[in-house]
This record gives C-alpha cells, sequence and structure tokens, in this order.
C-alpha cells in the first residue's frame, strides 16, 4: 500500500447464487465482486469487509432483478446486519459492489449513509454485465460532494476470476500500489 494512506478498508457487497453470465444463467458459489475483493486484498494488504443484509436476496437471476428493482424504485434500505467498528482510523475506502439497475445496491447505499466519508478517498471497483460503472460513481460523487472519488475499475462479472493484470493496473495507476 502507498504511504501516502495510513491505513485502508475494502468494503464490498456481493450476491452468491444464479447470475447472467455471457448471456447464460450460471450459479455462482462466490460472487463476482467478491471474488475481485479478495484479489484487491491480497495485493494491497488492506482490511476487508462485506457488507451483509439480514435479508438474502433470492438465488434465482430473475426474482433477484425484481427484488433490486424494487428496492431501487422505492429507495429502500435494506438492514445490514454488521459494522465497521474503528471506521476513523480508515483513509482510504475501496468499496466494491455489482452493479444493480446501473448503479450499486441499496445496501451499499445504506452502508455508505452509515458512516461519514467526507474526508476519506474512496476508490471505487465494480463488476458489471455490459453496463460499466453506471451511475454509480456520480451516486457516491452526490452523496460525499466532499470526498475524493478515484476513477472507477470495472470488470465484467465473468473476467473476476482472471481480473488480475487489469486490477494491478488501476492499483498502480491510483498509487495504490507500487
Ligand atoms: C439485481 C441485478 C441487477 C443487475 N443489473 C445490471 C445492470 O444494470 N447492468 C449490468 O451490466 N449488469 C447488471 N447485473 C449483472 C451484475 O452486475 C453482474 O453479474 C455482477 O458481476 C454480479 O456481481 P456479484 O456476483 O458480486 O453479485 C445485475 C445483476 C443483478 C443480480
Amino acid at each position: 500500500m502507498n504511504t501516502s494512506y495510513s491505513k485502508s478498508l475494502i468494503a464490498y457487497f456481493s450476491r452468491k447464487g444464479n447470475n447472467y453470465v455471457n448471456g447464460r444463467i450460471v450459479n455462482l458459489p462466490v460472487g463476482n465482486t467478491e471474488i475481485v475483493a479478495q484479489k484487491i486484498k491480497n495485493l494491497t494488504g488492506g482490511d476487508l469487509f462485506e457488507i451483509k443484509t439480514s435479508y438474502s436476496y433470492p438465488l434465482d437471476y430473475y426474482e433477484a432483478t425484481e427484488v433490486a428493482k424494487t428496492e431501487l424504485e422505492n429507495n429502500l434500505r435494506p438492514e445490514l446486519v454488521n459494522n465497521v467498528k474503528n471506521m476513523e482510523e480508515y483513509d482510504l475506502i475501496v468499496l466494491g459492489y455489482p452493479i444493480w439497475w446501473d448503479t450499486f445496491p441499496m445496501a451499499v447505499f445504506n452502508f455508505l449513509e452509515s458512516y461519514d466519508f467526507s474526508a476519506k478517498t474512496i476508490a471505487p471497483f465494480c463488476t458489471h454485465e455490459g453496463s460499466g460503472a453506471g451511475r454509480s460513481v456520480q451516486d457516491i460523487q452526490k452523496l460525499y460532494p466532499q470526498a475524493i472519488v478515484l476513477p472507477c475499475l470495472t470488470i465484467r462479472g465473468s473476467m473476476a476470476n482472471n481480473s488480475e493484470t487489469a486490477i494491478k493496473s488501476w492499483l498502480t495507476k491510483l498509487q495504490l500500489i507500487k
């Protein structure tokens, strides 16, 4: 980790279960974003935190998309079951999420609103199935206009297992690793 940050947290949300990958439904025992988050942890040594909801999203892909759509349309905040006790110690938050309906899941909204990130640097990364980061980066910046939001790493879900080169290049460019 670059010395300009004293401590980094890799916080991510990811959903296991059936997902749409390259035009077909595939069961993912480990979510794509979790795979990328683990790789970032291995490369940076940052602390890993999984954003977990009290409610498990349906394993069925289409059902999950409906639940997520209802949450988004109604601006709901799914209850989170865990929290970061020592958030004040982190100056860099590497924030990972899947793109759901063009932005991050409502659980990540809830996570972002549970702390004050105004004085922090946020390095977002996402996995997606074609839409890139969507409007997720703007949504982070809207919540925290004063935070430094670094360019987002976007990984296609099906490439999560082969994303080392892209991750390394992103971390190096942002000077998060040497
Ligand atoms: C509820 C839901 C909504 C999604 N919406 C989008 C979308 O708007 N754009 C996109 O490119 N992919 C979308 N996807 C695909 C996911 O972003 C992609 O499969 C991601 O890698 C899943 O990450 P995870 O396994 O960590 O949950 C959606 C998937 C789900 C389950």
